[in-house]
């Protein structure tokens, strides 16, 4: 399901071209989402020669499905940074985010770019206590933010408080996206497979660049770096509400579990929903959202609905620095916790002082070097044991259902000729067989009913019922190529 931006107009972009052969640049960045188009755009604007390789479309992947509010309020995050790191470090974190929102503004006045950019103020709101709103206006402000604590929102349920940070923005992420793409050497359908030292191995050909940026959402190398290790993906929901009255600002509920609104012109986006990629609940996420609507807006309607996911890191900060030790001219961008819009602004900076030899100021507290134990202890055990439970799975789980067992429309792990399969029966009754080890790590994928996709629990890669990757971290596909079928069950292609 398409979001709203992907169906907008959108500036024509040339034809998608993969790259061919061998060239040379003096930076290469692997990833055409809003953290790759940024830093390759500032890095030109600093006069380095850079080529942009995806192994997609300009903005297909996560940044198409986002909500696009550019703002520093995270949720509740700065109370929570001052314990867990310290309030130097939470003020570099504040700091960038904020500079961010300025710098989106600046950028699409100087170059006039047209993407319904809107000055508005975000509101983190609690419905019940508002004791943590209380301590994060205090960390706000130490931090300098200028926050305030208001019970008066625009919301159609009443609110025990809402903290506002002024001045944020929201726009059009993909027209924004285009309007620098088109500055830019991309080349599309070109899929990264490695790097090594200075050169990028990817689909018929190599590059020889003097730095790499990797900005592929999840890092395409598992090792070094071991990002697996400290992220993990959410999933996340959003439906587009046309006839709901209009909100000046935008809101989100302290609680991860709560709803998120924006307005996009004649449209209120209601998002949430949110879960571990892999964990699907019954009765939908969709549905979730959609009875939401239902009760809050009854005269709205849905004009469309979409879903994406994004990283999300151990202790809450995105990974933007170096790589590894080993590889000190390789860069990355990653782990935004479903707050890219400033993260990927603030990723553009670093890098390109990085590259170009230019101390920054706030890029300690988003090393990918740090470890601060106070801030992950909870979240890696979590993360361990998933991974565990899923590859635990892989092996021991067995299953009793055979195909017969699977109703048209449906699917799940069967047994089929004595092995473990996945498989889906469409409408008429053809049966799509997948293996069940996902191709990056080898834990074991479960069967997505609402989106008709295999999801895996540990890292979140995910493929269609024919087993044709979706979202990375997986590079390949995971179809079951030996299953021999008949009897009007189609082989898998
Ligand atoms: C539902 C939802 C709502 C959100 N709302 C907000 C919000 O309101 N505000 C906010 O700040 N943030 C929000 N976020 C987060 C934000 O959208 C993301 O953090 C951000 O878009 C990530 O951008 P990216 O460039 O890192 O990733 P992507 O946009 O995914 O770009 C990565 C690119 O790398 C390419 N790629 C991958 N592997 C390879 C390879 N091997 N070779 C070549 N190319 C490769 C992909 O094709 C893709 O184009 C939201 C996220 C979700 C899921
Ligand atoms: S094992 Fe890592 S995404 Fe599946």
């Amino acid at each position: 399901m398409k979001s709203i931006w992907q169906t907008e107009k959108l500036i024509p972009l040339p034809k998608p071209e993969p790259l061919r052969g061998t060239c040379k640049a003096d930076v290469a960045v692997v990833g055409a989402g809003m953290a790759g188009i940024l830093t390759a755009y500032e890095l030109q604007r600093r006069g380095a020669r850079v080529v942009v390789l995806d192994r997609g479309r300009v903005g297909g992947g996560v940044t198409g499905g986002t909500t696009a509010k550019i703002t520093s309020q995270h949720r509740l995050i700065y109370d929570r940074l001052i314990r867990g790191f310290g309030e130097e470090k939470a003020a570099q974190y504040a700091q960038a985010n904020q500079r961010a929102v300025r710098q989106y503004a600046a950028l699409v006045e100087s170059k006039g770019i047209d993407c319904a950019f809107e000055r508005r103020p975000a509101f983190v709101y609690a419905k019940g206590n508002t004791e943590k709103l209380e301590k994060e206006l205090q960390a706000a402000n130490r931090l300098g933010i200028p926050a305030t604590l208001t019970d008066r929102t625009e919301l159609p349920f009443s609110v025990a408080g809402a903290l506002c940070f002024p001045d944020q923005a929201q726009f059009s992420p993909l027209r924004f996206l285009y309007a620098l793409a088109k500055e830019l050497k991309v080349y599309e359908n070109t899929p990264v497979w490695n790097i090594e030292g200075s050169i990028v191995t990817f689909r018929g050909g190599k590059i020889r660049a003097q730095a790499v940026v990797v900005a592929t959402h999840y890092p395409i190398l598992n090792s070094p770096g071991y990002y697996f290790l400290r992220m993990h993906q959410q999933r996340s929901y959003v439906v587009a509400l046309s006839g709901a009255p209009v909100l000046e600002g935008m809101y989100i509920d302290q609680e991860e579990s709560g709803l998120s609104f924006r307005q996009a012109g004649g449209l209120l986006l209601l998002g949430g929903a949110g879960h571990r990629t892999g964990k699907n609940t019954e009765g939908g996420h969709y549905g979730q959202l959609i009875r939401h609507a239902g009760i809050l807006y009854p005269q709205s309607v849905v004009q469309a609905m979409w879903s994406a996911q994004d990283c999300i890191t151990v202790d809450g900060v995105p990974f933007i620095g170096e790589y590894a030790a080993s590889m000190p001219h390789v860069f990355v961008a990653t782990g935004f916790n479903k707050w890219g819009m400033t993260g990927c602004m603030a990723a553009s900076a670093f890098l390109a002082d990085r590259i170009t030899g230019l101390k920054n100021a706030c890029a300690p507290v988003f090393s990918p070097r740090r470890f601060p134990v106070r801030a992950s202890a909870g979240k890696l055990t979590v993360d361990g044991a998933e991974a565990v439970a899923g590859l635990g799975k892989q092996v021991l789980h067995q299953p009793v259902r055979t195909l017969d067992d699977l109703a048209p429309g449906h699917g799940g792990i069967v047994r089929h000729d004595g092995k473990k399969v996945g498989a889906y029966k469409d409408e008429e009754g053809r049966v799509f067989l997948v293996s069940t080890r996902c191709p990056h790590l080898g834990c074991e994928l479960r069967w997505n009913p609402e989106e008709k996709t295999w999801d895996c629990p540990c890292h979140g890669s995910r493929f269609d019922y024919r087993g044709r990757l979706l979202d990375t971290p997986a590079r390949r596909g995971t179809v079951n190529r030996r299953a021999a079928i008949s009897n009007g069950i189609v082989k898998n292609k």
